[in-house]
């Protein structure tokens, strides 16, 4: 069975599901982990287990929850994660701006943060870039991007700075100050700064928050461009999963100081291995369904109808009396004036090349479907669907976390 599959997972509570899949979760980044150690060389970053708190005993908050996850040399991870969930505590924990009450942290195989063991901040070659970009107003750029470069001579430094200038595509904006550039350009500045010294390891906390939403998407997909040219090895954390798409090789979603799933963005939107991802990613409802034995394998019975000839359903026995939850992508879900199930429009959000309809079937169960936005239907017309299900993703019958429902997605 696939450990981040959870479907398999039978004759439990829901609630213990969700549990088991997230320490199912856990245990393969932390096998991941333990493999990059054990493969040696390529785990440039390398965190094992790790738990912070804050406050007293009673009052006691985790903002971490044995955190687990590898970054191989020059990979872009990204930690994805609603706000309080525990992302900037973890990079302040790696920085070495917080210690951690158990677990550890390797930065190319050495542990620099652990009960036992630390190392302090400076002697552990991250740079860090801050949310608010953090520019030193009465140094230029120059003086900024050499801050970090006291062992360089005046003419290396110099060098390393246009260099940098360069590669963040501000070249020759060296005799500026930080008041006389965009937030963009300030943002470009810190970057440059923090990878002058050619950290092992860059961290970087929602550098682009306060940016415009347009400018965001243009420089996530710079920035990893930047990145890439310059083979860095970085974290990046953000609550916007565009962007997270955008730049991270692997994305680990983080729900309240756990880390739910660590993998890469096809897999996260296709295979999600907690209800919570599942509903967090994309957008998506869930339906219920029963696994019936169908020839040698397996049919899905659904408000949509049967569906057979599907590659990845899994056994009747997966759950009792065969009976789950069946997430349903707005992608899943055709609009096919032919079809003979029909379902009516409730809701409407135009999105430029198609709208992102909100259904209701006869049964009542809710569905969203992305349709091209020259099938302008009336909200309350009724229209007919056919379900495309590539991917089968199910779970056991339960209520919805309570974290984000599908509707509050749909504007
Ligand atoms: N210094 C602190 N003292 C007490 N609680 C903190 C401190 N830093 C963070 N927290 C709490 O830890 C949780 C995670 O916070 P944080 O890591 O900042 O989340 P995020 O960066 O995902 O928004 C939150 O509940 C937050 O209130
Ligand atoms: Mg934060």
């Amino acid at each position: 069975m696939d450990a981040r599959f959870p479907s398999a997972v039978s004759g439990c509570s829901v609630e213990n599901a969700g549990e088991r899949a997230i320490e199912g979760a856990n245990r393969e980044a932390s096998r991941g982990a333990n493999r990059g150690a054990a493969d040696g060389a390529d785990a440039a970053l390398q965190v094992e287990e790790l738990c912070v708190s804050f406050g007293a005993a009673r009052s006691k908050i985790a903002a971490l929850d044995r955190l687990s996850f590898r970054l191989r040399r020059g990979e872009i991870g990204c930690l994805l994660g609603a706000s309080g969930c525990g992302k900037t505590t973890a990079l302040r924990t790696i920085a070495g701006f917080l210690r951690p009450q158990s677990g550890c942290v390797h930065i190319d195989a050495q542990c620099v943060a652990s009960p036992q063991k630390w190392t302090e901040p400076e002697r552990r070659g991250v740079g860090v870039v801050f949310q608010d970009y953090a520019l030193f107003p009465h140094l230029d750029v120059a003086g900024n991007v050499g801050f970090g470069l006291r062992r360089h001579t005046a003419a290396q430094r110099a060098q390393r700075v246009r260099e940098m200038l360069e590669l963040v595509g501000l070249p020759g904006s060296g005799a500026r100050f930080p008041h006389e550039l965009s937030g963009g350009q300030q943002q470009r500045v810190a970057l440059a700064r923090a990878m002058a010294p050619a950290p092992r390891l860059l961290l970087l906390d929602e550098p682009f928050s306060n940016l415009d939403v347009d400018l965001r998407e243009r420089l996530a997909h710079e920035l990893r461009g930047i990145l890439k040219a310059a083979g860095a090895t970085a974290l990046f954390v953000t609550h916007d999963q565009l962007e997270a798409f955008a730049i991270g090789d692997q994305i680990g979603v983080m729900h309240q100081g756990r880390l739910h799933q660590w993998d890469d963005a096809y897999s996260l939107y296709h295979r999600p291995a907690t209800r919570f991802v599942a509903d967090f990613i994309g957008h998506g409802v869930f339906v219920p369904a029963r696994i019936v034995p169908c020839g040698d394998g397996a049919r899905l019975d659904t408000p949509l109808g049967p569906l057979e000839h599907l590659t990845d359903c899994p056994l009747p026995g997966a759950y009792p009396q065969g009976r789950c939850d069946l997430l349903l992508r707005a992608d899943d879900i055709v609009h096919d004036d032919g079809a003979p199930v029909r379902a009516q429009i409730v809701r409407k959000a135009f999105r430029g090349s198609e709208f992102l309809y909100t259904l209701r079937l006869a049964s009542g169960e809710t569905l969203l479907a992305h349709v091209p936005s020259h099938h302008n239907h009336r909200v309350g017309e009724w229209i007919g669907i056919r379900p495309e299900v590539d991917h089968v993703v199910t779970f056991p019958v339960g209520a919805d976390h309570p974290g984000r429902t599908p509707a509050a997605d749909v504007r």
